[in-house]
């Protein structure tokens, strides 16, 4: 705590007519978080923007009961593989696994028992300057068609320097992939005034995943140079959506790929929203990330803020690639028993005026 100054960090639960429960952490910055124990769904990020207005900065259905099926996956936390896994199948050590095909011939998200629809148990804690809720979560072996007992643990904590962690833990029995994310779609205008197309996006990488027109990773890796995949100087949202990058075209107009961070600088990601002024910077351990533009997004949800429309969110998915399970150049995503899962993604927001 600042020495002098009165205590603010708080953290309460709240319990929804449905049995869920709501968590809304709270810091001495004027920022607040809330998400549900029920696929650690994060609702409302709330953060002031270079005047001191309080908005939300993330896209959150009106109604809670909408999360139950929640098919563009708001704010879940997502897994056991976050991505799409080629024909919702993989093989390693000689065996063949089957997952259920959710999304045309492929497995996305953790399909039909993904952790985005699975009750967390939640266990809050509290120091002078930061609070948390620690999720777990397991993971029965066999359940989806994925092998191995899995015991997972994501702690959400929100500390006074406005900075919004999420920490990934795991462990199993037996080998199987585990690729975790958090699929917020970020929206810095607040309220869902405007879509993403004019924040503008700084990244820490020089090479993209390459994807068929079923969205699925061809194994090659491309550069960035010289595409509308160059975001290390920055560039709009809107340049990808515009350009006639067969990259760009085939992920409906926009991007939805899996970026690899060179971790050359201390932030993989910067992004800005020049009428709020609001800065939100990505610092993580993770290979890369999911960059997803809502390119697809369904229209006319019923949102906090208005309806829904294309564009209206950035995913910024940051987690071990899947196509690793059918090419080899990846880095594997396979959690052995002897190894423990641990990986952190820090989300800070600042304005232009820190
Ligand atoms: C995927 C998109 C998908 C979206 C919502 C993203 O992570 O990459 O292709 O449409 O999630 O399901």
């Amino acid at each position: 705590m600042h020495k002098g100054l009165e205590r603010k960090v708080e953290i309460k639960k709240d319990s929804l007519t449905n049995g869920w429960i709501l968590y809304t952490l709270k810091n001495d910055a004027g920022m607040t978080v809330k998400f549900l124990n029920y696929g650690g769904i994060i609702t409302e990020i709330i953060t002031p923007d270079r005047n001191g207005v309080k908005e939300n900065v993330v896209i959150g259905y009106e109604n809670y009961t909408d999360y139950e099926t929640n098919d563009n996956y708001f704010g879940a936390l997502t897994g056991p593989v976050a991505g799409r896994i080629q024909g919702a199948s993989f093989t390693f050590d000689g065996e063949t696994y089957f997952l259920t095909a959710n999304d045309g011939d492929n497995h996305l998200h953790g399909g039909p028992t993904g952790f985005h629809q699975v009750l967390w148990d939640g266990k809050t804690s509290e120091t002078d300057d930061e609070v948390a809720v620690e999720l777990s979560y397991h993971r029965p072996d066999g359940e989806g068609g994925y092998p191995g007992n899995v015991d997972v643990k994501v702690t959400y904590t929100l500390t006074n320097q406005n900075e919004f962690k999420i920490r990934y833990e795991a462990t199993t029995d037996k080998a199987t992939p585990l690729a975790l994310t958090n699929h917020t779609y970020f929206n810095l205008s607040g309220n869902l005034k405007e879509t993403v197309e004019n924040h503008i996006v700084t990244l820490d990488s020089d090479q993209f995943v390459e994807l068929d027109s079923h969205l699925i990773p061809t194994g090659k890796i491309l550069d960035v140079e010289g595409t509308t995949f160059d975001f290390r100087n920055g560039r709009k949202i809107s340049e990808g959506i515009q350009a006639p990058n067969e990259q760009n075209i085939i992920a409906d107009n926009g991007y939805d790929h899996y970026f690899l961070f060179n971790h050359e600088r201390e932030e993989q990601v910067v992004v800005k929203e020049e009428t709020s002024g609001r800065v939100l910077t990505v610092r993580t351990d993770e290979k890369g990330m999911v960059m997803y533009s809502a390119n697809m997004l369904d229209e006319g949800l019923k949102l906090l803020g208005g309806p829904s429309r294309r564009y209206l969110g950035l995913c910024l998915e940051t987690q071990g690639s899947p196509a690793s399970l059918h090419h080899e150049k990846f880095s594997s995503i396979i959690l052995q028993p002897e190894e423990n899962y641990k990986k952190e993604t820090v989300f800070t927001f600042s304005t232009d005026l820190a």
